[in-house]
């Protein structure tokens, strides 16, 4: 006898001449049922979610990425993107110099925005047959690059044009035709300590009794810019360099015990934190570029709540990390074992010198190695990942400038437990990398401030698809897998517009 249940939960009894029999019988039917009911399940969810989409369109307002209109679905609103956009940054080398050369020179049709998710990129809209692929720019309200203007901070006294000449990024006679614009950018003086890094020194550093007065001066600082700049708008991006390494104590804990650190001089409190401090203080959005914990504090997120101040980070994906986490999901989607990954890096820039000491190594160092226990989950899978390896290393070698060789070895195994080896040798370009993705953090923390939804939310995890070591929700571990960042961003993008998300279910085809 047997008895088993269908897909509607109604009872089935039957005689059988072995229990063998029955068990497989039962077995079989139970299956079936689970099957059937899923897929009903799993059909009732995609028919829901167009209902769902379709009722939460764009309510009244204007619908398209007109940049001037504002958007209303039932997810919330996003202002339009009206006026100036001020970009702040602290740390005026290689990257932020390559970033604002570029935009200068793609606004004056020089050049081409490559790189760029914002400015290239596209995102498809309803089914794989309705042909809707807009532009990013075009669907969500972002500001122009027309709209941008710059301030920064650094330690040395050279403008923009200057710095740019000696970071030695960009062609000569692409910066001469930039000249005017690029010598126009000139450093405000930084907050800096020597002992966060240790390998520079420069004269252009603001003077102040605590920490506190010098935060008072970096508010004072950006007042002032968006007055002179008659932005409407302001985003501050970290492109300073990386400081040593250090944990979180209690003076990060709360904005109490930060702002009591700040007016006793607490050694802890990095000169980072001070200009996060500062903009957050100002209501405006943060990203951090660099390894340093930053606004990866508690402190920080319970001032970007407050103020409605979006913050992401840590450390931009740029080189090797990309293709570590583009390779490793790889792996572990064909369930391929990893014995070991080297990866070691010359390079000869600021950055490269700044990362020879060990306390400026050790940060970005935990940043890289972070990124392989979170992608391959050896807790799950530990006959596969259980004995890994990593190792990362960095060699500053002057004669390669900007331009880092990135090398990985990478030995895996397969089926049965044979062994197989994969080489990538990365001949990359550090700023060029990094640059677009600088831009699309401006005008996507922007975005962030304009949307209702967003903007109160504090650490943007939807922007984890740029940064090593991306910023989570307390509790949450960070999501590493490019694609799965990839679809989360641009799943953001089409909850804002009150888009259908697209979950590549695709079983509404075959209805
Ligand atoms: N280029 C990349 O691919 C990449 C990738 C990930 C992270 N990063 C990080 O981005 C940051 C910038 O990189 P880079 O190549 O432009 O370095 P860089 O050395 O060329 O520029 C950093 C600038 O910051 C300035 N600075 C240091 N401390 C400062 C402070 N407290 N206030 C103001 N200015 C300060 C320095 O004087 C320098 O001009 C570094 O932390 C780097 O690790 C770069």
């Amino acid at each position: 006898m047997a008895d088993w249940w269908d897909a509607d939960g109604r009872r089935h009894r039957k005689q059988f001449s072995t229990s063998a029999a029955a068990r497989e019988h039962e077995h079989r039917e139970t299956a079936l049922a689970h099957a059937e009911r899923a897929s009903r399940e799993m059909k009732l969810a995609a028919r829901t979610s167009v209902g769902k989409a379709s009722a939460g369109k764009t309510r009244g307002k204007k619908a398209s990425g007109d940049r001037w209109s504002s958007v209303e679905t039932v997810n919330g609103t996003v202002e339009p993107a009206k006026g100036k956009l001020g970009v702040m940054i602290p740390g005026m080398g290689a990257v932020a110099t390559t970033f604002v050369a570029g935009v200068e020179a793609i606004r004056k049709g020089l050049a081409k925005p490559i790189g760029s998710l914002t400015q290239m990129g596209t995102v498809r809209l309803g089914k794989r047959t309705d042909g809707r692929s807009p532009k990013i720019k075009e669907f969500v309200p972002l500001a122009g690059l027309d709209d941008l203007v710059f301030t920064g901070w650094d330690i040395f006294e050279d403008d923009m044009y200057e710095a740019a000449s000696n970071a030695g990024v960009l062609d000569y006679r692409l910066l001469e035709q930039l000249k005017p614009f690029l010598s126009s950018v000139k450093p405000r003086a930084a907050v800096f300590d020597h002992n966060y890094v240790k390998k520079i020194d420069g004269p252009n550093v603001k003077k102040g009794k605590t920490k506190m007065d010098l935060a008072e001066q970096l508010r004072q600082d950006i007042r002032d810019f968006r007055k002179s700049s008659g932005a409407s708008r302001l985003v501050t991006m970290w492109c300073g360099s990386t400081e040593s390494f250090i944990e979180p104590t209690e003076a990060h804990q709360s904005v109490k015990a930060f702002e009591k650190a700040l007016r006793t001089n607490d050694e802890l409190i990095a000169p980072s934190m001070i200009y996060a401090y500062a903009s957050l203080m100002e209501g405006v959005p943060f990203a951090n570029g660099a390894p340093n914990l930053t606004v990866d504090l508690p402190v920080m997120l319970e001032l970007s709540r407050k103020n409605e101040a979006p913050i992401c980070g840590k450390d931009f994906k740029t080189g090797q990390t990309l293709m570590k986490t583009v390779l490793a999901p790889a792996f572990k989607a064909r369930m391929l074992g990893l014995n070991g990954w080297f990866s070691t890096n010359i390079l000869g820039n600021r950055d490269g010198e700044v990362l020879d000491d060990p306390g400026s190594f050790k940060t970005k160092e935990e940043s890289k190695l972070s990124v392989l226990e979170h992608i391959l989950q050896p807790e799950l899978y530990p006959e596969l990942y259980g004995n890994m390896f990593h190792k990362v290393r960095i060699n500053y070698y002057p004669p390669r400038g900007d331009n880092k060789e990135g090398w990985d070895n990478i030995d895996i195994f397969g089926w049965l437990g044979y062994p197989m080896q994969i080489k990538v040798d990365f001949l990359c370009r550090d700023s060029i990398l990094a640059a677009p993705i600088v831009l699309d953090l401006v005008l996507f923390l922007d975005l962030a401030k304009r949307s209702s939804e967003l903007r109160s939310l504090g650490i943007q995890e939807w922007l984890s698809f740029y940064f090593k070591s991306p910023m989570t929700p307390p509790g949450l571990y960070p999501e590493h897998d490019l694609f799965i960042q990839s679809m989360k961003l641009k799943n953001t993008l089409r909850h804002l517009k009150g888009e259908e998300l697209i979950t590549h279910l695709g079983l509404e085809y075959y209805d």
